[in-house]
């Protein structure tokens, strides 16, 4: 079958590759789309690992149910990407993102489970959703994203009212928006380094105003005008800058959601937050529950996620997404691949 493989920092190449078949009960899947996350695009950056397929939002349909009798060649799914074991303490408390082994063999994110930058893709029985029949598979392929940011917002503990600011509009932060909106927000933005991407974000609705992250007079602008700071940062990310501001941009006392990653370490000014007592609350994945709510929510119309995709592209055009969405000067946010 066709896929898109690392090859090289940047560089990605339609390749072929078997047609993954049913091992340790998977199932396979038809994909019918699949989305391109920031985390991809540190993969892409770094050109590690050399051969790996990406692509751990997905959507598609059934090809061979596997151990899941419970499904038929056809049917409509999306599933989440990560692997837990099952059988450790965080596993059996419904955590599984603590789980030590849930990215080991994670769909599109390590090199034993192909993901949906291809023809197939395959997951673990247990980790399929079935979806609803009234949600398209654009819009289940923005569920993992989604579920990422409703996590972020969950661990954020809000009562309603808060200040909010979103350091990044890539889709988590954008999405992190959406969320905070529905919890409650008083109000909320958004600092962005992109010119094109800060715009738009106000135009979806749930982001109250922009501020330039390379303006200077950003940070004493939004202290002035928050009279002392957020209630909450999520920091959508992942440098050192980034981070910064945010320690800089929350009120003392207040909460820094740290969702972006840096696979490298970042230097920050610490005695910022060590003075102002603040709460710096790692996020990483959802639980199972929070993926099966948005799906839900999408379902019931309760959450729009299709304004957020610019483009649906076919395998051969993945390459040129990735340059387009590292371009800084383009507003796209999300590049679905149908392949
Ligand atoms: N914790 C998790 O479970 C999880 C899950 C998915 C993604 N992520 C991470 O979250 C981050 C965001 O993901 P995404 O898909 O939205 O990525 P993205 O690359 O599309 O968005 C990041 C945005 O941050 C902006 N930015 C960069 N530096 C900035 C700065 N100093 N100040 C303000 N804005 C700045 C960029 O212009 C970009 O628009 C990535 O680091 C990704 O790896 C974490
Ligand atoms: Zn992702
Ligand atoms: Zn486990």
């Amino acid at each position: 079958m066709k896929c898109v493989k690392i090859v090289d920092k940047k560089k990605l190449k339609v390749s072929e590759i078997d047609t993954p078949s049913v091992k340790k009960g998977n199932v396979v899947f038809k994909v019918k789309a699949a989305g391109i996350c920031g985390s991809d695009i540190h993969y892409w950056d770094s050109g590690e690992p050399v051969g790996l397929v990406m692509g751990h939002e997905f959507a598609g349909t059934v090809v061979d149910p596997g151990d899941r009798k419970d499904l038929k060649v056809g049917d409509r799914i999306t599933g989440l990407p990560i692997s837990p074991c099952g059988e450790c303490e965080p596993c059996k408390s419904g955590n599984p993102q603590y789980c030590r082994k849930t990215w080991e063999k994670a769909v599109g994110l390590s090199l034993d489970n192909s993901g949906a930058f291809a023809e197939y893709s395959s997951c673990r029985p247990d980790m399929v959703k079935k979806l609803p029949d009234n949600v398209k598979f654009e819009q289940a392929a923005m569920v993992e994203p989604s579920a990422v940011s409703l996590h972020a917002v969950n661990l954020a503990n809000m009562k309603g009212k808060e200040k909010v600011l979103i350091i990044g509009a890539g889709i988590i932060g954008l999405m992190s928006a959406e969320f905070a909106k529905i919890k409650g927000a008083s109000y909320i933005a958004v600092v962005e380094a992109n010119k094109e991407r800060g715009k738009k974000a106000v135009s979806f609705g749930a982001v109250k105003e922009y501020y330039d992250a390379l303006d200077e007079k950003t940070i004493p602008t939004l202290i002035e005008k928050t009279k002392g700071g957020f209630d909450i940062v999520i920091e959508c990310c992942g440098n050192g800058p980034a981070v910064s501001e945010a320690m800089t941009l929350v009120k003392p006392g207040g909460t820094i959601v740290l969702v972006g990653v840096s696979l490298t370490p970042i230097t920050v000014p610490m005695v910022v937050p060590v003075m102002a007592e603040v709460t710096m609350q790692g996020a990483i994945a959802y639980t199972v529950e929070e993926f099966e709510d948005v799906i839900n929510m999408i379902s019931k119309g309760k959450l729009k996620v299709e304004k957020y995709i610019d483009d649906i592209v076919p395998l051969e055009r993945v390459q040129e997404s990735f340059e387009r969405l590292t371009s800084g000067k383009d507003s796209a946010v999300k590049i679905i691949v149908k392949p």
